[in-house]
């Protein structure tokens, strides 16, 4: 054999041994626990053949605690470029088969170079995290990879779109690279986020928590909001991140990508003619108008399980990729709050920073009152949204339904937070609050002078609902742009997105504003 052959030979060896990642037994021990590999992971995600390594013959250079023992070809990281439905995309997934895919300065180097790959190309880096954070034995040199890394998610936040896959553990600092990036997605079971896990929790507070009801993915999908989607098998995440991608541009100089129509524009969709209940306190499911009326009732939703009482996610309308916020009625009577403010506000950014226009349909009755809201800052998170809605200069079409009523009406893109087209339906009642509210302030003294104060109020109150709870009184002074048919919404709404098509809008020039947290 010549020598040139031999040393072919010896690379495609050393390829070999790479990608045997920590070896055979710690690949067993992975599928054991029903994981895939960081190879395996890849290989799901991106188009066949796509994958391009960077770095599989990185070796870290820590020797303290006998870790000139433990090198494994390419470290704890599997890092490059591929495509996805051939779009380039840059990913790194975390191999748990090499010392617990713990995060060494090597990796960090490792994670940066795709990074800033995917900066340079304006594609999106997938991040797929299971790791036992820091690695202990490399001290200062693993917290400065990851400040790296950190560093590097807040420079290419609203450039590329970023998102975190937690396929295991994450804890730790280590959290604080998904928590930088746009989209988090947990597996069901097997993966838990924490800053600091069930023991220290112990010690340091005395409550008894395991790591599931501590951070696991039922956690973060319903009470903390943490993670914006949860997958039961690793199958199911890597469809819901192609999906994902599939609504979303590549980076921020470009629109998403156009999906071929195949729902006619002009379908009347009568059943939206009939959907609002006579009584204005009964409930409807805004999942069945976002359905009626978005191309082929595909909606992709974003936190489902999370402040249910305001729904976000995205459609398209036309092929065109749009971000849907709306008040969910049957939740809380669609009120907001400090969860759903929160919720919306980063939707809302997301799609302005990756020019996605936002279609916002209405049924909001206010803020919710109360000390836990008072305390818990409702006023920030509130005026977050309102900021994020004001701040936005994409296409913004919104769609009242019925109530939109004082704080809430100003904060769900109303014309004056430069909304391009404000439309309501005739059942939309906009007024600075509902009728009981307002009479019971109006005339409350006057109502104890007359015989009957209860008739007296029912009078009053029927007298200020015909004067304010409709469409018109917001119509007369241009607020709404036009009362439109129900069934016709998503006709109105493809026209209307096709007439912003060139909207050019921009803020004055500054460092950055500073929104409310
Ligand atoms: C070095 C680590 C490690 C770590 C795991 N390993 N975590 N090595 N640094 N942080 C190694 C183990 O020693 C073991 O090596 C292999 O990975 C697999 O780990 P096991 O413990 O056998 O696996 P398992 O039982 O599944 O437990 C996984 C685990 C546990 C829950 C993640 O390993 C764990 O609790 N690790 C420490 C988690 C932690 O406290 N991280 C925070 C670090 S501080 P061998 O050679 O036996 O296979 C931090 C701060 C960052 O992250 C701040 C950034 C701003």
């Amino acid at each position: 054999m010549s020598k040139q052959l031999e040393k072919i030979k010896q690379l495609i060896a050393k390829r070999e041994e790479a990608r045997l990642g920590g070896g055979e037994k710690a690949i067993e021990k992975q599928h054991a626990r029903g994981k895939y590999t960081a190879r395996e992971r890849i290989d799901m995600l991106l188009d066949e053949g796509s994958f391009e390594e960077f770095d599989m013959f990185k070796l870290h250079r820590c020797t303290n605690f006998g870790m000139e023992k433990k090198q494994f070809l390419g470290d704890g990281v599997v890092a490059g470029s591929g495509t996805i439905d051939g779009r380039l995309v840059y990913i790194f997934a975390q191999d748990f088969t090499v010392n617990g895919g713990s995060l060494s300065e090597t990796m960090a180097q490792k994670i940066c170079k795709v990074m800033d790959m995917g900066m340079k190309m304006g594609a999106p880096v997938i991040g797929i995290n299971d790791s036992g954070g820091a690695r202990i034995q490399e001290g200062i040199n693993a917290l400065a990879g990851y400040a790296e890394i950190f560093e590097r998610n807040i420079l290419a936040s609203g450039v590329i779109p970023q998102i975190s896959g937690i396929f295991g553990p994450c804890a730790g600092g280590s959290v604080y690279s998904p928590a930088l990036t746009d989209f988090t997605l947990m597996m069901e079971n097997t993966s838990y986020m924490f800053l600091t896990g069930p023991k220290v929790v112990k010690t340091v507070t005395g409550e008894d928590i395991d790591q599931e009801h501590l951070g696991g993915a039922s956690v973060h999908s319903t009470k903390s909001g943490v993670t914006h989607f949860t997958a039961a098998t690793e199958e199911e995440a890597m469809e819901m991140i192609k999906t994902l991608l599939s609504y979303i541009p590549s980076n921020n100089m470009e629109e998403a990508p156009r999906k071929e129509c195949t729902d006619p524009i002009n379908r009347m969709e009568d059943s939206l003619n009939d959907i609002i209940p006579d009584d204005p306190n009964m409930a409807y499911d805004m999942y069945k108008v976002i359905g009626a009326i978005v191309d082929n009732g595909e909606f992709f939703e974003v936190q489902p399980k999370f402040a249910k009482n305001i729904i976000v996610g995205f459609a398209r309308f036309n092929g065109q990729s749009v971000g849907v916020v709306a008040n969910q009625p049957s939740c809380y009577a669609g009120v907001l709050d400090v969860n759903a403010s929160r919720k919306g506000a980063r939707f809302v950014r997301f799609c302005d920073a990756f020019n996605i226009p936002i279609v916002s349909l209405v049924d909001v009755p206010g803020f919710l009152p109360g000390t836990g809201q008072e305390y818990n800052a409702v006023i920030l998170h509130g005026a977050k949204l309102l900021y994020a809605y004001g701040e936005a200069t994409v296409p913004k079409i919104t769609v009242t339904l019925r109530k939109s009523y004082g704080g809430s009406h100003i904060v769900m893109g109303c014309k004056q937070l430069r909304t391009d087209l404000n439309y309501a339906w005739p059942s939309a009642e906009i007024a600075v609050m509902g009728a009981s509210g307002a009479v019971s302030v109006l005339c409350a003294k006057e109502a104890k002078t007359h015989e009957d104060p209860k008739a007296f109020l029912a009078e009053k109150e029927e007298e200020y609902t015909e004067m304010f709870a409709n469409p018109y009184q917001a119509a007369k002074y241009g607020y709404i742009d036009d009362v439109i048919e129900p069934r016709n919404t998503r006709f109105r709404i493809c026209r209307g997105l096709a007439q912003l098509a060139t909207k050019r809008d921009n803020l004055p020039a500054k460092k950055h504003g500073n929104i409310p947290m």
